[in-house]
């Protein structure tokens, strides 16, 4: 990979104040790149800021303030600091029911506030099996992308994630990424007639696989879940795709 990607570490519902204590001072000192991109649990961003990488929100609210108990809105995230936020990861769009009309509310609610998206897609392995992959990504781009301009195109990128990846230690084979990457980056290109946009790989990303997958060469980096909650592994995998 090299000096223009990103890694960006989803750390889901995990680890405790004392866990993140230990984790913290792993990472110490350690990160010195702003295109690391780590999102905590909400409420312990507080304990990542102000250090030489970003921090992301695991999602924001799709309203900007008021009466909706146990939100939190980009407003206030970008209030604390906070300029990136995943939106639509599969886990919510599955377990917690999240729709495409709802992550197409939080992406301009996100971007109209300043912040930089980063829009998962992915499908399923049914999807897969069938040869859905390509319908089903472009169905979530289109009604995901539909309420933002050219220009605030700028503020997202893409994380493609295919959802039996994710959290199974599976991953694709680096051509079957490459071809979606590409398939993705050009259906973008062409809907939204924009030059570029910066497309993720997501899915099982390891401190073992990280070298392998670093010969994909349209990819713009890596999201990872599992991986980034152990500081060594993380630090490894930033230090290959930043690296030349
Ligand atoms: P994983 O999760 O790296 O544990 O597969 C990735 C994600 O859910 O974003």
């Amino acid at each position: 990979m090299g000096n223009n990607k990103f890694v960006v570490g989803n750390m889901k519902m995990n680890m405790t104040v004392p866990e993140i204590s230990r984790y913290l001072k792993e990472i110490d000192g350690a990160i010195t790149s702003n295109h690391v991109i780590l999102c905590p649990t909400n409420l312990y961003s507080p304990y990542f800021l102000k250090q030489s990488y970003q921090v992301g929100c695991q999602t924001i609210s799709e309203y900007d303030m008021g009466s909706y108990t146990g939100e939190v809105s980009a407003v206030q995230a970008v209030s604390m600091g906070i300029r990136y936020t995943l939106i639509g990861h599969s886990e919510r769009r599955v377990t917690l029911h999240e729709t495409d009309t709802v992550i197409a509310h939080k992406m301009k609610k996100a971007i109209e506030s300043g912040m930089q998206v980063i829009l998962c897609i992915g499908e399923s392995l049914e999807e897969f099996h069938s040869g859905m992959t390509k319908t089903v990504l472009t169905r979530q781009i289109q009604n995901s992308l539909i309420e933002l301009t050219q220009q605030q195109l700028s503020q997202v990128m893409i994380a493609y994630e295919p959802i039996w990846a994710i959290g199974s230690g599976i991953v694709p084979t680096n051509e079957e990424i490459e071809d979606v990457i590409l398939y993705i980056k050009q259906k973008i290109k062409e809907t939204f007639d924009i030059d570029y946009i910066n497309v993720l790989y997501g899915g099982s990303v390891n401190d073992k696989n990280i070298n392998e997958l670093s010969n994909i060469t349209s990819i713009d980096g890596v999201l990872v879940g599992g991986a980034s909650l152990d500081a060594h592994k993380f630090l490894k995998i930033i230090e290959v795709v930043l690296s030349e």
